[in-house]
């Protein structure tokens, strides 16, 4: 069934330090899929935020000597400058302190523990702070946690409890038979290490200390903050700045993609996917992808390897960033991130293929036909061949985002950049003195270039902004590619990217 909504959300990050550019990637995954569908006239609600609670930001707070409330606002500032300068269209930036959420967690909460889908017993385990998760004694590695290699605690107390267990046979036909989670081969990693091992019920309150949202009518707990971030996911649509309502959720023609890197797919796609069963909530379509990788090692303070988003897009644009990331990390599998990689696609397919593409027909417009776009019909063989290749790359381009094959989209976006230069190549048009053909190919050129922006906007929103502007186009569908453009004066030049060394 053709969809007509889609709700798009990101992680919601911890504002414990300022975002790296492994947070920059999902969340320019998210845009690029959100202004996307948006050009193929969907309605879409993105969502993304910051998960404010749990013991991590608490001790933190403390060792900053400031309330934690405002230790995170300073941070979440960064995080929205951050999302503004990367050209990130959000609907909603959920917080989880804010009073909407809260209400909210209580409230489902109490529903879940009126079903008996939550109960009260005690809980003896580890506890890894940075990670804000449990594990049992076998999932442990060498006495530490698992996914960060810190050090864990013990702890035995009293606690409420999420029932996991007595879905394990549903999960795991979920996760066989319907394709939630993508890629195929995290699912079999899924079930292997925790399912079929030791599937547990999930704590998911914390006595020790405050820094969370209350247990309805038991003062003395705290939900746990993988409970309360996950639920932000249904908070958001209270907010006023969203499209629609959660009652779309359900709807068979919305479409619902939740972003997310591999080391918090066991959240997402188990714990999870209860919660919404239990809710009556329509299950979404999981994309976990896998971490930029900076000098050979997943990012971190203590190796020193952080590349902040921000000085990166000071130094080369947001559109470089947002294109590099896309490029250079194949979905689902660990990707690096390196400045030489970086300036080699950016003077070899951003100045290069894309825009001395441009900057060459808008001079050539201008020569010939004194910045006129000159009005024409396509008649000459290599104008046909051209077209119907290039119609057939925007028909592919739709059909790989409707699998969400973003590095497909990446490579076939380049491919109708570099059909066009073939057809420069091949027409010669410094050589024609046929005064019609001359036309032809300018004419098809500017328009045709026209069509490469609107397929690149989701990727690169400010190119694409320039082009329009110096086309004089406003509105954009990928139903109108081609709009015959003519008779109108555009600029002499255009240079997007400029050669660097
Ligand atoms: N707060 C939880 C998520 C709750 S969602 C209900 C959390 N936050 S986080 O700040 O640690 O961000 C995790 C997300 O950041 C990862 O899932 C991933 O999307 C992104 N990344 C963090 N480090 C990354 C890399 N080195 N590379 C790519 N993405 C990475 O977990």
């Amino acid at each position: 069934m053709k969809k007509t909504k889609t709700i798009i959300t990101t992680p919601i990050y911890y504002p414990n330090a300022k975002l790296h550019i492994g947070h920059a990637y999902t969340t320019t995954l998210a845009d690029v899929l959100s202004r996307f569908r948006k050009l193929e006239n969907k309605q879409v609600f993105f969502m993304t935020g910051s998960d404010e609670h749990g013991q991590k930001l608490s001790d933190k707070a403390k060792e900053n000597n400031q309330e934690v409330y405002d230790y995170v606002t300073d941070i979440v500032k960064n995080f929205k400058l951050l999302w503004e300068k990367l050209d990130i269209e959000y609907d909603v930036f959920i917080r989880t302190t804010d009073q909407t959420h809260k209400d909210n967690v209580q409230k489902i909460f109490q529903m879940l523990f009126d079903k008996n889908l939550i109960y009260k017993d005690y809980y003896e385990g580890f506890y890894c702070k940075s990670d804000e998760s449990y594990f049992t004694k076998t999932q442990l590695e060498e006495g530490n946690c698992p996914i960060c290699k810190r050090e864990v605690s013990l702890f035995k107390e009293e606690s409420y409890f999420l029932r996991v267990k007595d879905f394990k046979e549903w999960i795991t036909k979920l996760l066989k038979e319907e394709d939630i989670l993508f890629p195929q081969f995290r699912v079999n990693e899924l079930l292997g290490s925790f399912i079929e091992n030791d599937l547990e019920d999930l704590a998911i309150s914390r006595k020790d200390f405050k820094w969370g949202i209350e247990i309805p009518n038991d003062e003395n707990f705290v939900i746990y903050v993988w409970f309360d971030a996950l639920l932000n996911y249904l908070s958001s649509f209270a907010y006023s700045s969203a499209p629609f309502g959660i009652e779309s959720w359900n709807e068979e023609t919305t479409e619902v993609v939740q972003f997310l890197g591999k080391e918090i797919i066991r959240f997402h796609a188990l714990y999870w996917p209860i919660i919404l069963k239990n809710l009556n909530y329509k299950m979404p379509k999981l994309l976990a992808h896998g971490w930029l990788i900076v000098d050979g090692e997943k990012m971190s303070k203590s190796l020193g390897n952080v590349i902040d988003p921000l000085e990166v897009i000071e130094k080369w644009g947001s559109d470089t960033l947002r294109f590099y990331l896309l490029k250079t990390v194949s979905f689902g599998s660990d990707g690096k991130f390196s400045e030489e990689t970086l300036l080699r696609d950016y003077n070899g397919i951003l100045v290069n293929k894309i825009s001395n593409l441009v900057n060459r027909v808008f001079s050539m417009n201008a020569k010939y036909f004194n910045s006129k776009i000159p009005e024409a019909t396509i008649t000459l063989e290599e104008t046909k061949n051209t077209n119907k290749n290039l119609i057939l790359i925007e028909k592919k381009i739709i059909d790989v985002m409707e699998n969400y094959d973003f590095n497909n989209y990446i490579d076939l976006v380049i491919k109708y950049s570099e059909e066009l230069n073939g057809y420069i190549d091949l027409t010669t048009p410094w050589k024609e003195t046929n005064e019609e053909k001359l036309k032809e190919i300018i004419w098809f050129l500017i328009n045709k270039i026209y069509s490469l922006f609107v397929l690149i906007k989701p990727i690169m929103p400010k190119a694409s902004f320039q082009v329009f502007e110096a086309l004089n186009v406003q509105k954009h569908s990928f139903d109108n590619l081609f709009i015959d453009l003519k008779n109108i004066e555009i600029p002499k030049e255009l240079i997007l990217f400029e050669r660097r060394k």
